[in-house]
Order: structure tokens, then C-alpha cells, then sequence
């Protein structure tokens, strides 16, 4: 049974129940400690030690995020020993890899980058050594640049402990730790199924939208929340626009139910059909053999009149509806009744059941 107490986090005495890290209380209390590899609705695993926080009577600086509460605990976040060592471990991270925000894609969007800038770190104290990994541009969804790896494993845990895929995960050691599908094969090749995911779990420029490459940057994007138009779940998502156009889709987190800003292929990376060139936006009536643009007026009636004609000669029988999962529950309930009710058939079915 959960427990409740209270423990001090800067002078400052706050709620807490068993089961807490200290990271969740100090969060709920409106006190900021940094985090990389932490990401919600995946597991805590300490990874990147950015977190790192005073606990009296500890014998050495804890994770916050990993770390549990207990009862009268003492914790200190901002002392000049818990800064000195979050700016060692990014210090560290920025000179593993090649982090050239000049030309990359999360530039505005970067989480390293953002603590680089909070901690005011010019440049890091280390040599910085890219560890040459090619540019992955070999499927049309996703690009992967390793070199901008921080090996947080924030991607290998939203891929296997969100949707469960089981496509990510490290190999090697070391410095020659990296992480991708099994063998070292690229994503095309692998079992990935283009949720998109570990595109969104991406705290740097490692895993992107190739779509997106080139096509405006985080601040120069309008993101405009929708609700996807595939099925019939109501995933929430948010159309990332510029100049006019979707340069990509991302889940946002935040929303909530019912996707809890998960995607799937389709709702990530189907949108293009919005402004596809062959893309329906008036009806088309055959007439002596062409198809032919006609407004909705036309439209409407011609399909009375036929609707009309096959019932009187062939019965309401011969008539069947097949309704879509991209209609709301209303309209489809509409579209039942007008089944039944005008048209006078039963036979209605619906592409979500196939
Ligand atoms: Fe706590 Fe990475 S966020 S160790």
C-alpha cells in the first residue's frame, strides 16, 4: 500500500508517496532537474546521469530518475557539485559524436543542445572525436545519423516498451556502442515496422523525419493538432506545417487519450495524400464514357436517381452500403439509418470489421 510522507528538496518541504522517484516528486513540485535518457511511459534506467542531484548521507551524487523516495529524505538539485558534474556528462556526450547543429535537423528541437546553452558550456573540455558512422538515408520515412547519438537508449525502449516491436537495441561496447536493428542492418532491411516512434523518443538529430530534411526548421513550423483520418481510433496527432504544407506528423505526448501520442505507420507517415496532385477534390460523373468534374449538387442527385431507379426495378435488397472507419460514430450511425430507414435494406457493413 502506497505510503504517504514528506521529504525536502531545496530547503523545501514537499508530499511524497512510496514508489516515487525523486525526479517524479521534485516534477510534480514545479523543480526543474534535467533529464535525457528519461522518457515517459518507458522504464527508468539511469542511463546518462544528467539527473544527478545531492542526497544527504549518500555516499555519492543519484539519478534522479532512478532513485526512490523515503521518508525524510534530504536532496539538493542546484549546489555547484551537482552542476559541475551535469556539465561533465554533457560535456562528455557533446564530444562523443558530431553534434554540427548548423545543418541538423533538430536544431531548436535538441535536448542536448538545449543543456549545452542552460549549462553555458562553450565548448567541451574533451577532443571531440565523431565516431564517422555513414549517414542512414536508405527508406523514404526515417533518416538515422549515429554520429548524433547519445546513446540514451530512449529509441530502444520506445520501440520495445511502447510499441513493443522489439526491432532497437545496443551492441558493442564502448566507444563502439551503438544502437539498431539486430546484425547492424539499416531499418529497410530490419523488421521495422515505421511507427516512427523512436523518431519522436529522439532527444538529438540522430533519428529524423527524412521527409522533413531540409524542408523548415522547428521554429519556422506551425503544428496544428488533428485527429488522424485512417481509422476509426481517433489517434491525436499534430500536422507539423510549413510554407502551407505537412513536412511531417508527430505525436504529442501530452494529448492523452487514446494514443497517448503513439502513431502508426499510416497516421505518421501516410499524410502526403493531402496534397497529392491526384488527389479527389470534386466529384467525377461518367458521361459518354469520360469522367467528368460535376459539383456536389450533381453529384447528389445523380445518385438519388439511380438509388432510386435500382430499388423500384430490382428491390431495396439489391442495394448494399459498405460505410468507412475514417467517418466519425456519428455518421456512420447516420449512415445505418439511411440504410434502413430510406433506402429500406439491411445490408450495411463497415471496412473496420474486414
Ligand atoms: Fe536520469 Fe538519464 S535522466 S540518468
Amino acid at each position: 500500500m502506497s505510503e504517504q510522507f514528506t521529504i525536502n528538496i531545496d530547503g523545501k518541504e514537499v508530499r511524497a508517496m512510496t514508489g516515487q522517484t525523486i525526479l517524479e516528486v521534485a516534477r510534480e513540485n514545479g523543480i526543474f532537474i534535467p533529464t535525457l535518457c528519461h522518457y515517459k511511459g518507458t522504464s527508468n534506467v539511469g542511463a546518462c546521469r544528467v539527473c544527478a542531484i545531492e542526497v544527504e548521507n549518500a555516499r555519492s551524487l543519484v539519478a534522479a530518475c532512478t532513485m526512490p523516495v523515503n521518508p525524510g529524505m534530504i536532496v539538493r538539485t542546484d549546489t555547484e557539485r551537482v552542476k559541475n558534474a551535469r556539465r561533465l556528462v554533457v560535456e562528455l556526450l557533446w564530444s562523443s559524436g558530431d553534434h554540427n547543429c548548423l545543418t541538423c535537423e533538430s536544431n531548436g528541437n535538441c535536448e542536448l543542445q538545449d543543456l549545452v546553452y542552460e549549462l553555458g558550456i562553450e565548448k567541451p573540455r574533451f577532443t571531440i572525436d565523431p565516431p564517422g558512422y555513414d549517414l542512414e538515408l536508405t527508406n523514404s520515412m526515417i533518416a538515422r545519423d549515429l554520429n548524433k547519438c547519445i546513446l540514451c537508449g530512449r529509441c530502444v525502449r520506445a520501440c520495445n516498451e511502447i510499441q513493443v516491436n522489439d526491432v532497437l537495441d545496443f551492441s558493442y561496447r564502448s566507444s563502439h556502442a551503438k544502437v539498431g536493428p539486430a546484425f547492424g542492418a539499416d531499418y529497410i532491411s530490419s523488421n521495422c515496422v515505421f511507427c516512427g516512434e523512436c523518431v519522436d523518443a529522439c532527444p538529438t538529430g540522430a533519428i529524423t523525419f527524412k521527409s522533413a530534411r531540409f524542408m523548415g526548421r522547428p521554429w519556422e513550423t506551425a503544428k496544428v493538432k488533428t485527429t488522424c483520418t485512417y481509422c476509426g481510433v481517433g489517434c491525436q496527432l499534430d500536422l507539423n506545417i510549413h510554407n502551407g504544407k505537412i513536412i511531417k506528423v508527430t505525436g504529442n505526448r501530452e494529448h492523452g487519450l487514446p494514443n497517448e501520442g503513439s502513431l502508426c505507420v499510416k497516421g505518421r507517415f501516410g499524410m502526403s495524400f493531402v496534397d497529392h496532385p491526384d488527389r479527389l477534390k470534386t466529384p467525377l460523373i461518367r458521361k459518354e464514357g469520360e469522367l467528368q468534374e460535376a459539383t456536389w449538387e450533381e453529384a447528389y442527385d445523380y445518385i438519388a436517381d439511380k438509388l432510386k431507379m435500382i430499388k423500384s426495378e430490382f428491390g431495396s435488397d439489391s442495394i448494399a452500403g459498405l460505410s468507412s472507419a475514417r467517418c466519425s460514430n456519428e455518421e456512420n450511425y447516420l449512415f445505418q439509418k439511411f440504410m434502413r430507414a430510406v433506402i429500406g435494406t439491411n445490408n450495411v457493413d463497415h471496412c473496420a470489421r474486414l
